[in-house]
């Protein structure tokens, strides 16, 4: 049996779960892995070949070569390339959910992602982690939000980076990518069933981070160091 705790935090688009799913794992002492950074960087991959993001085959041909690292300083890269403030624009934001729907592009980053934890403690955030990549996690979170609010806060957070769209151009894509994201055929984002669901529509960051950290010590014992 894995000795590694692993915490899993899935949900919709923008539901705040990267912001928190850093807190917790830096309260903990584990290793954040940001599994959507992965499937945006595959996405910037295929459309920096020249390829098209709703073709599998052309996704699928990126995928030998591919190379993707979660840097310890929260940057990424893909094929030696900082992508970190890249994969966050529009351009990839409006195509990642065709490439997430193609089921040789989940199993190439599923097997990563299980690598990653196997040999240390880790938060793992994305769609489907307590529901598929890691059904044996000891503390899974499903957070829940509207997408009014999702959108909301995902205005505010690219505002602050500068990224240009409306909020309703924003809230139009959250749609979107919810939809497609619960409807693909394989593997589509759901709560797996003993999963803690958390509707963090009226609580902020840190009421959240709390919430899972006492989440984490009645099911596992640990503590925030
Ligand atoms: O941060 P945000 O909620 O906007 O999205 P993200 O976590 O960066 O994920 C981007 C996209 O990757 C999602 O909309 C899904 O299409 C896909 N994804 C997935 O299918 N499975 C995961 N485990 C993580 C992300």
């Amino acid at each position: 049996m894995d000795q590694h705790i692993s915490i899993a935090i899935d949900g919709p688009a923008a539901a705040g779960k990267s912001t928190v799913a850093k807190r917790v794992a830096k309260a903990l002492g584990f290793t954040y892995i940001d599994t959507g950074a992965m499937y945006r960087a595959v996405t910037y991959a295929v459309i920096k070949a020249g390829k098209n993001p709703t073709k599998v085959e052309d996704a699928e041909s990126i995928l030998p070569s591919l190379q993707i690292e979660l840097k310890e300083d929260g940057s990424i890269f893909c094929n030696n390339e900082d992508v970190t403030q890249i994969i966050r624009t529009p351009m990839i934001s409006g195509n990642v959910s065709y490439i997430a729907a193609m089921k040789p592009v989940r199993l190439a980053l599923i097997q990563m992602q299980r690598k990653m934890a196997e040999h240390q403690c880790v938060v793992m955030d994305g769609r489907d982690i307590g529901s598929y990549v890691l059904p044996h996690a000891q503390v899974k979170i499903f957070q829940l939000a509207s997408a009014e609010i999702r959108a909301q806060r995902r205005y505010l957070e690219d505002q602050e980076k500068g990224i240009p769209a409306t909020y309703e151009e924003v809230l139009a894509e959250v749609k979107k990518r919810d939809y497609i994201d619960s409807h693909r055929d394989f593997d589509p984002l759901m709560a797996a069933e003993d999963a803690v669901k958390l509707d963090t529509s009226q609580m902020n960051v840190e009421e959240v981070v709390q919430a899972i950290l006492t989440i984490v010590k009645e099911k596992t014992g640990l503590e925030a160091k």
